[in-house]
């Protein structure tokens, strides 16, 4: 059966948990597809692991638009969810529409931008004109000139009040998901038990409604440095479709992620 908006709401409230995977073709598309991931991923993370990019930012508008139809040409019944690239949605609503209108031409179902209180009213104008979004809350990594480097967010009590506030706030506004990076486990649990929208986190403990991952990471082929929060599920199978199985069966079952993969 398609998996929709009103399927992921239901899971959060049934307490099943939602599996994501970041998805860039049509072949693994297919392959997700059918080992049982719920939502297919089109992050700006292609920038670093297929283009060799240092960071998400030379990410084009074009490329996320062409790699949105090969996914969702590959893809039956996820839920086909694409990034909006640096750039193309900080500046306005109106940009940001712009923009996410041609994710949808491509396939995608819903869109995802990075930020907190800052895109509440970009969030609202996009979910009242027929296109739903999921925030990216935590570590942005659109933000890592601000950071000065891929650091783990809401450590401070300020930040994790900051963070809470958003999330309600992105709630408010209309967002039909809110996604958490590199967060402490029990802050990301706070804000899942304050949400009634789902949540998905990487890097954000067990205690959140659904696990994305990288899917270059989860299959061990990206060479860079091996983050905390991301485990190789090909250890132990013998294809890439029995590694796709395994990530669905352990974050279902709330065995992905260990207490080693949080913060
Ligand atoms: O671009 C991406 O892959 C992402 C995930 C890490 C959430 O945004
Ligand atoms: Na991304």
């Amino acid at each position: 059966m398609k998996t929709t908006i009103t399927t992921l709401q239901k899971m959060k409230q049934d307490g099943q948990k939602i599996v994501m995977l970041t998805c860039y073709d049509a072949s693994f598309a297919t392959l997700m597809d059918e080992a049982g991931v719920d939502i297919l991923l089109i992050g700006d993370s292609l920038g670093n692991v297929i283009q060799g990019q240092t960071s998400t930012l030379p990410v084009t508008m074009d490329q996320m638009v062409y790699h949105t139809g090969c996914v969702a040409r590959g893809n039956r019944e996820a839920l086909v969810l694409a990034d909006l690239p640096f750039g193309a949605y900080q500046q306005s609503p109106q940009q940001a529409y712009e923009n996410a209108a041609k994710l949808m031409a491509a396939g995608a179902e819903m869109v995802k931008i990075e930020g907190g209180m800052v895109m509440v009213e970009t969030v609202a104008f996009l979910a009242a004109r027929g296109i739903p979004v999921c925030a990216h809350i935590g570590l942005q990594p659109q933000s890592v000139n601000v950071y000065g480097g891929f650091k783990i967010q809401g450590k401070t009590q300020h930040e994790a009040e900051v963070l809470k506030r958003d999330a309600l706030a992105l709630q408010q506004a209309g967002a039909a998901m809110v996604l958490m990076e590199m967060i402490p486990a029990d802050l990301a649990k706070t804000v899942t038990e304050s949400l009634s929208v789902p949540t998905i986190g990487i890097g954000a403990g067990v205690d959140v409604d659904g696990q994305v991952l990288v899917v270059y990471d989860m299959l061990g082929v990206f060479p860079g440095k091996k983050a905390r929060f991301v485990k190789n599920f090909m250890h132990g199978v013998s294809s890439i479709q029995g590694a796709f199985e395994s990530y669905v069966h352990e974050v279902r079952a709330a065995t992905f992620p260990a207490q080693e993969h949080s913060y």
